[in-house]
């Protein structure tokens, strides 16, 4: 049989994303070569803020050929505010490829692991293991809208929230897709039809019109209110969640909070509509939760978990979930055992946001290495 191979674009970015991606990527390529199929790394040194400075561009122009040439897009960190305004740096690099690719699911999962320590005093390891499914190209994201009578007491601003039925019917058919994959098959919706009276209550009929598709799935509601300090109390009791643009990204980010530091989370950009063979097929996005982190950037101790697992999320897009399980295995193994490891007099491999000594290389290089010698 021939070789399964992927070519992957791989954009480091800025800051600490230049230092978690190369030991990322060592990881992956020791996946790649357990269960038998190949990476083909694509390096770009665009999408950038010293490529900006130097050309006056995040992106080179033929920038979507390059990427759409790739499987898979693993995407570091951009942002350097000291030299370069974010506005340009993100909606000139990653936001345009959201835009563009129409990546319309943003996920991430929630999983708070052995060894790394919850801000949630009462959380036991594997109690909390949820995904959010965030819509990730309309809702209350939308430019509908202006300013009038500027600097005049009529000054007047409006916003428009834009959800269409494509857009609504597709996070939601996704979310119910993967509620129906998991062993607990249940959908938790984001909601604030008592308050946000025309756009959610039909966020509400959609999911209850859907759900009629998947009677083996269970579906519960709530406010987002509510919702966000069920996050926080009761974070065993989800599986699954999706919410608007909005909601998403709300819950996306207090999510991973609930499960420890923000080192570890990882986030997809996902178009997954069609197959690779496609005319009409896009890339998606993978990409750790975190930023450039300028305040740590150049000291060798970023946590590379995010970066890493986010490509556990890659091997899954790309159906190898054998690798995925392996890797995600791997994570949860070191972390696990790290303070088993100090207390045998063996190096401290956690990272300081993980309360350790460790660094970059050593959490990464310890990784990679259970990842080759796990059976
Ligand atoms: P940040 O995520 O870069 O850092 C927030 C805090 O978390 C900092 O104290 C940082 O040291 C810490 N931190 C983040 N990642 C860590 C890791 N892997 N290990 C240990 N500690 C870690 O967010 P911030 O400071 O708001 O933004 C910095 C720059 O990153 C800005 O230019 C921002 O626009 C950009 N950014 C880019 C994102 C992306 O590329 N997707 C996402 C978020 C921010
Ligand atoms: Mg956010």
């Amino acid at each position: 049989a021939r070789q399964r191979s992927y070519t992957i674009a791989v954009l480091p970015g800025d800051g600490i994303g230049l230092e978690v991606t190369p030991p990322a990527l060592r990881c992956l390529e020791a996946a790649a070569e357990r269960f038998g199929f190949t990476l083909n790394f694509r390096h770009f040194e665009w999408a950038s803020c010293d490529y900006y400075l130097k050309h006056g561009k995040m992106l080179p122009d033929d920038w979507k050929r390059l990427l759409q040439e790739c499987d898979a897009i693993y995407f570091g960190a951009v942002g350097d505010p000291a030299r370069v305004p974010d506005h340009i740096s993100l909606w000139g690099s990653l936001l345009r490829f959201r835009r563009e690719f129409d990546q319309y699911i943003n996920l991430r999962p929630c999983r708070l692991m052995r060894g790394v320590p919850s801000p949630l005093a009462n959380a036991k390891p594997g109690s909390i293991d949820f995904l959010t499914v965030r819509e990730n190209t309309e809702g209350e994201y939308s430019s509908i809208g202006g300013m009038i009578f500027e600097g005049t007491e009529r000054e007047t601003v409006i916003q428009d929230t834009v959800f269409t039925r494509v857009g609504v019917d597709r996070v939601i058919r996704y979310a119910f897709e993967r509620a129906r994959a998991r062993p607990a098959k249940k959908l938790t919706s984001a909601t604030k039809s008592n308050g946000i009276s025309i756009t959610m209550p039909y966020w509400d009929q959609r999911v209850a019109e859907i759900a009629k598709e998947y009677p083996d799935v269970k579906v519960d509601k709530y406010h987002i209110d509510i919702l966000c300090a069920h996050f926080v109390l009761r974070p065993h009791i989800f599986d699954v969640v999706v919410g608007s643009n909005l909601f998403g990204d709300i819950l996306s980010d207090l999510g991973p909070a609930c499960t420890g530091t923000i080192g570890i989370a990882p986030s997809a950009n996902l178009n997954p509509v069609s197959k690779r063979t496609d005319p009409d097929w896009k890339p998606s996005l993978f990409e750790p939760v975190h930023g450039s982190a300028p305040d740590i950037a150049g000291k060798g101790i970023a946590n590379p978990v995010g970066m890493i697992w986010a490509g556990q999320m890659m091997f899954e897009h790309l159906g190898e979930t054998e690798a995925a399980a392996a890797v995600l295995a791997a994570i949860e193994n070191v972390l696990g055992d790290a303070q088993d490891r100090l207390q045998k007099g063996g190096e401290d491999v956690l990272t300081p946001d993980m309360g350790g000594k460790g660094t970059t290389e050593g959490l990464g290089k310890a990784i990679e290495i259970a990842l080759k010698t796990s059976q």
